[in-house]
Order: C-alpha cells, then structure tokens, then sequence
C-alpha cells in the first residue's frame, strides 16, 4: 500500500504558494505532517482528500490516479477536516445509526452490532447516549474517528486533530488512532513534536509549501547525535549566545538561569556538555536551515 505524490503545486488567488513542489511516498503505517500554522498542512490534506484541486502534479494510492478518479479514492478514505461543522441535537449512537444506514448497512442487528463496536473502539460507549453536540473537543474528534471508520478507508487523514485537546484528552486521542492505524495508511498533521514522536514511524517536516525533510523520527535522531551541546547561561547573557551559536531552544532553569540547546558538529565552546538529540531538535535545525535560504 503506498500513496505517491508528485510535484504538487497551488497558488492561491491573493498569491500565497501554499504547496511548491511537494513530492511524498507514504507507506503504511502513522505518517506525521509536522509543520508551524501555516506551512501548508491543511492545503495539502484538503488536496490528497479531494476537496479541493492543486494547479500541478499528481497523486496515486496504490492504483488509484486520485486526480482523476476521485470517486475511487473516496471509496477508501476517511478523513477528519482541521475543523467541521456542529452536529444536529442526536446522540452519538443515534448518529452513528443514522450515518450506517446512509452507507447502505441494512440490516438492523448488523448496524447495531456496528455502531457498537465503533464507539468501544473510540472510547465513546459509555457517553453514547448524550448530544455529540455537547460533547468535549477530544470526545469530537474520537466521534470523528468513529464517524470515518464506517466506511472501513483504507487511507486516513486527519488535521491537526490534538490541536486545543488538554493533555488527558489529548492523550486519549492519541490512544485510539494508535490502535485504528495498524494496517492502513494515517497521515497526521500536527504542530506538536511530541504527538509525532508518541505516534510516527514516519514523518515530514513541512513550511512555507515545501517539504524540508522526510525521515523516519529514529534516524532523524540518530543523524544529529553528538551534535546537540547544552549550557546553562545568565538570562543577560542570552541574546549574546544567540549571535554566537547555533541556539535551536532555550529553558528557563527554577534558579533563572537558562538552559540552551545548540547544534554544532564539534563542541562550541567552554561549558558546553553533550546531551541526547531529541526530536524538537531536528524539527528547529530543519526550520532554522530553512529560515537561513
Ligand atoms: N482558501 C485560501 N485562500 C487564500 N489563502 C489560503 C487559503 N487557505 C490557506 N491559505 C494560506 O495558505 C497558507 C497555507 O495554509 P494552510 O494549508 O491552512 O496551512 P496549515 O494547515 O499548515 O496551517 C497560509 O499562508 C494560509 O494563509
Ligand atoms: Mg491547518
């Protein structure tokens, strides 16, 4: 199973180049879209889910041409938009009923036996009987899951879907895709590392409509290890180790003095330790390179 992207390019009408020339072969398995607001996630999701058309390129799912045939790809694919619209005053078993019998599930015991075993999957069952309208962000977006399941895709997306979730829901979500994606394809968009590096066997670090990186989070890195060097500096001398290195974060320490992390391939200067690489890092050396072109 494989979804290959190719070349794909969109200008928007006030001149904003929101994908330029973004190429992506995606496997199965949880595949992280990592980038700040704005890099072009969203775009890019909307145009593999065929909402809406790019100027240039290509896309295919296994045989699937996905700009041309895109009856076809719906058929496989489930996807959760970065935002949607409210719900109708139903319980989340009444909807999920109601959306099974759209799909053509005829049978009643069929349907019940279903929408059952949607909400266990999603941790819903023992609220599935209040309004989804009056559901939790995080309770939305696992109805959400429970919602695109039903058409058993083969390919999903889902945008930004921890975004505004507090760390309990959050970390609920995460639960349930982690189990729903095992033998299909997840593409993941997100801003936040951790959720990349909790969930993703594979990921791509994109902004300003380019991709700047695509690695697996474990060679990512291993590819900058002993290469990362922490110092504790006096706040006031902050700005001036910023001018003289390579000063991917920083984090205040409880006695004010501040930690900082730099990349450099030999050791910077005096006081600097070597430490572990952690993903955050590679995400700022990718958008620091970037910033630099
Ligand atoms: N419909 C649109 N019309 C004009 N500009 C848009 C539209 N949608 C998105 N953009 C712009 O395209 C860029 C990429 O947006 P988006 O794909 O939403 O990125 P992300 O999801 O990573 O935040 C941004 O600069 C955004 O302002
Ligand atoms: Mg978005």
């Amino acid at each position: 199973m494989e979804l290959l992207i190719k070349n794909l390019t969109k200008t928007y009408s006030n001149k904003v180049k929101a994908l330029d020339d973004v190429s992506l072969k995606i496997g199965v398995g949880m595949f992280g879209l990592l980038g700040p607001n704005g890099a072009g996630k969203s775009t890019l999701m909307r145009t593999i889910a065929t909402i809406q058309s790019p100027d240039s390129g290509e896309i295919h799912f296994n045989d699937i041409d996905v700009l041309v045939d895109q009856l076809s790809l719906r058929k496989v694919l489930g996807y959760l938009p970065q935002s949607f619209g409210v719900y109708p005053k139903m319980s989340a078993e009444q909807l999920l009923n109601y959306f099974a019998v759209l799909k053509g599930v005829n049978n009643k015991a069929e349907r019940k036996e279903l929408v059952n075993e949607l909400l266990e999957i999603t941790n819903l069952l023992d609220v599935k009987k209040k309004n989804v309208d009056g559901y939790s962000g995080g309770m939305k977006q696992r109805f959400g899951i429970a919602q695109l399941l039903l058409n058993d895709p083969k390919l999903i997306i889902v945008d930004e879907p921890t975004a505004g979730l507090d760390p309990a829901e959050r970390q609920r979500f995460l639960n349930v895709i982690r189990e729903v994606g095992t033998n299909c394809t997840v593409i993941f968009s997100t801003h936040i590392v951790e959720d990349v590096r909790e969930l993703c066997n594979d990921m791509a670090i994109m902004n300003g409509g380019k991709i700047l990186k695509h690695i697996r989070p474990v060679e990512a890195t291993k590819e900058i290890s002993g290469k990362i060097w922490i110092k504790a500096v006096k706040r006031d001398d902050l700005e001036k180790a910023e001018q003289k290195h390579n000063v991917l974060s920083s984090n205040y320490n409880v006695d004010n003095t501040i930690n900082i992390r730099v990349y450099n391939e030999k050791k910077p200067g005096l006081g600097f330790k070597k430490t572990e690489p952690q993903l955050d890092d590679v995400y700022f050396i990718a958008l620091k390179e970037d910033q630099k072109k």
